[in-house]
């Protein structure tokens, strides 16, 4: 049966520890994994445009020996040249593996189910697994235990904060959430997550004040105010959440020494400071450089041999 990897949800805690062990060896040992998927393509279809994602899913597929197909948003018109499952349909008897990167998460559920290959969530509106796996392994290759951690978002309840809450709930991270008043992560994703939790042992909190949040935390972690698809919202939002910046002063709330995080792209002076974003305590730029590790890993798990 083949493997999908829409949400962190398609994946067991023991997969997630089993993909970080092979992401640790991936990352030591590049030469060893030269020829795992030779042979291979993976097709990228984007409907929105990627640095991160694009580039460590490219440079990565080669890597390891296989090659990677780029299809623009304009190539492929998703759903208006042509239908999601005749997209899948056809892509899937070229291609080992299809990344997508799209708005309606739907897209990604239709995707998979029309798909003879696997099918990997390159981000929706919803989700970004990708990023949440790339994003725990970075904390765990500094702090070492997850268990140990308490990770504070503050900012967005989007689609990069709904896949750290499952991630957390998963792995027994904990996890503080702070937005604006309207802007929480789905109540869903909350009830899923508290779920998950309860086995896991990771504590979770949702609130409206990023000090609280913040207070204590390891780990200091936000995201663009408006997301690809909201850009006319950002003057309404620069004030929505102008008390949820990432600056000195909040951070001087953490722990000491707390790391910061961002997924990518920052947008400088709004969401995070530059004196932050540039400070010795901003792992963000080990945080890009491990997506395309910890993809390495999802791409041998879900396209390598069986
Ligand atoms: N973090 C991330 O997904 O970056 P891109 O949008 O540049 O791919
Ligand atoms: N929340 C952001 C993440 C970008 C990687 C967006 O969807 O645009």
């Amino acid at each position: 049966m083949k493997k999908n990897l829409i949400s962190i949800l398609d994946l067991s805690s023991e997969e997630i520890y089993d993909l970080f062990n092979l992401t640790v060896k991936l990352k030591k040992n590049k030469a060893a994994y030269s020829r795992t998927l030779s042979g291979k393509s993976l097709a990228l279809v984007f409907q929105k445009p990627s640095n991160r994602t694009r580039v460590s899913f490219e440079v990565g597929m080669y890597q390891l020996g296989g090659q990677a197909v780029y299809l623009s948003p304009g190539e492929i018109n998703l759903g208006v040249r042509e239908a999601v499952k005749d997209v899948a349909a056809t892509i899937s008897r070229y291609a080992d593996g299809i990344v997508l990167r799209t708005f309606q998460h739907q897209n990604c559920l239709d995707m998979a189910e029309a798909s003879r290959v696997p099918v990997i969530n390159g981000l929706s509106d919803f989700s970004h697994p990708c990023q949440a796996l790339a994003d725990l392994f970075t904390v765990r290759e500094k702090l070492k235990d997850l268990r140990k951690v308490t990770l504070a978002y503050v900012g967005d309840g989007n689609n990069v904060c709904n896949s750290l809450l499952f991630a957390a709930a998963k792995t027994g991270m904990h996890i503080a959430v702070a937005t604006p008043e309207g802007y929480a992560p789905a109540e869903s994703v909350l009830k899923e997550s508290l779920k998950l939790a309860a086995g896991s042992g990771s504590r979770i909190t949702v609130g409206e004040d990023p000090l609280k949040a913040v207070e204590g935390a390891q780990v200091v972690y936000t995201d663009v105010w408006a997301s690809m698809g909201q850009e006319e919202e950002i003057n309404k939002r620069k004030i929505i959440f102008k008390d949820f910046q990432i600056n000195a002063r909040l951070l001087a709330k953490a722990a000491p020494g707390a790391l910061v995080m961002h997924c990518l792209p920052a947008h400088r002076g709004e969401e995070i400071t530059d004196e932050v974003m540039d400070s010795v305590n901003s792992v963000v730029f080990d945080q890009a450089e491990n997506r395309m590790h910890v993809q390495k890993a999802v791409l041998i798990k879900l396209l390598g041999k069986r």
